[in-house]
């Protein structure tokens, strides 16, 4: 893998992809997202995996191992079918149209946290809280510095946040996205496709460029948010 951004540099994923440290009750929102060239966020298969590429595998891996909470939208568990890692994960759902019989939820080490709205149907709450650690955060939709609030609560205070489009939108029109690193890879899928973010969010130009490295024809960034 070689760096080419900041020029004359050795790639060290590990230093390239440190979270900064934080001071006592900060957090550090960090998304990681992959397109193809043409920007498509999933392949025909309605994947992610599909727009993949080994060395963006590598990164997604690492900063897996970064970081104290994976959190993804319901959309990205349902489509691409998640199971235990070794972090918690928390999940976002509006509806709560999850199985809680999945092993997401069965067979976690660390219980599951569900984040979602006081609009839930009350029934399917229930049905979670036996399984997971359900935090209620907003009332139509998730109220997103409330939960990063509940996860900093747990400790969890490190949050790499790995889509989907919705999500992200969400998280990024609340201004809470600390970081993107976005993996762009040599693959063309073409016709209609999710892209990074799906809602509109924000017109935000306040962003700078943290690195660029280069393994495969396999681009990977880091972007960082500039705060006043
Ligand atoms: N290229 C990439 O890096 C990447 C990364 C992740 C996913 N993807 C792809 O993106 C596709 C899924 O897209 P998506 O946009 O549907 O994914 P998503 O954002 O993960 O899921 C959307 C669902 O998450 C919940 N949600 C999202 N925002 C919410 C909010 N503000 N408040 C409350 N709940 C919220 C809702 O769940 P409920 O429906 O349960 O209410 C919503 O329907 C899949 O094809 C996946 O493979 C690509």
């Amino acid at each position: 893998m070689q760096q080419l951004y900041p020029p004359g540099a050795t790639a060290d994923l590990e230093a390239a992809y440190a979270c900064p440290p934080l001071d006592a009750g900060a957090t550090w929102l960090r998304a990681n997202m992959v397109t193809s060239l043409d920007g498509a966020a999933q392949g025909p298969d309605g994947r992610s995996a599909t727009v993949s590429s080994p060395p963006d595998r590598v990164v997604l891996s690492l900063l897996r191992r970064l970081a104290d909470v994976v959190l993804a939208g319901a959309g990205t568990v349902r489509a691409e079918r998640y199971g235990p890692v070794d972090r918690p994960i928390a999940v976002a759902s509006r509806s709560l149209d999850l199985d809680p019989a999945a092993p997401l939820f069965t067979e976690a080490t660390h219980r599951t946290i569900v984040l979602t709205c006081a609009s839930a149907p009350a029934d399917r709450r229930r049905v979670f809280e036996e399984v997971a650690d359900v935090v209620v955060a907003g009332e139509t939709s998730l109220d997103v510095p409330a939960a990063v609030r509940a996860l900093a609560e747990r400790g969890l205070t490190r949050i790499l946040c790995e889509g989907g489009p919705h999500l992200l939108s969400a998280i990024v029109a609340a201004g809470a996205l600390d970081e993107l690193c976005y993996t762009l890879t040599p693959s063309m899928v073409g016709g209609r496709s999710h892209r990074m973010l799906e809602t509109p969010a924000s017109l935000r130009s306040d962003w700078s460029l943290g690195h660029i490295l280069e393994d495969e024809g396999t681009l990977l960034m880091r972007w960082v948010a500039r705060r006043s």
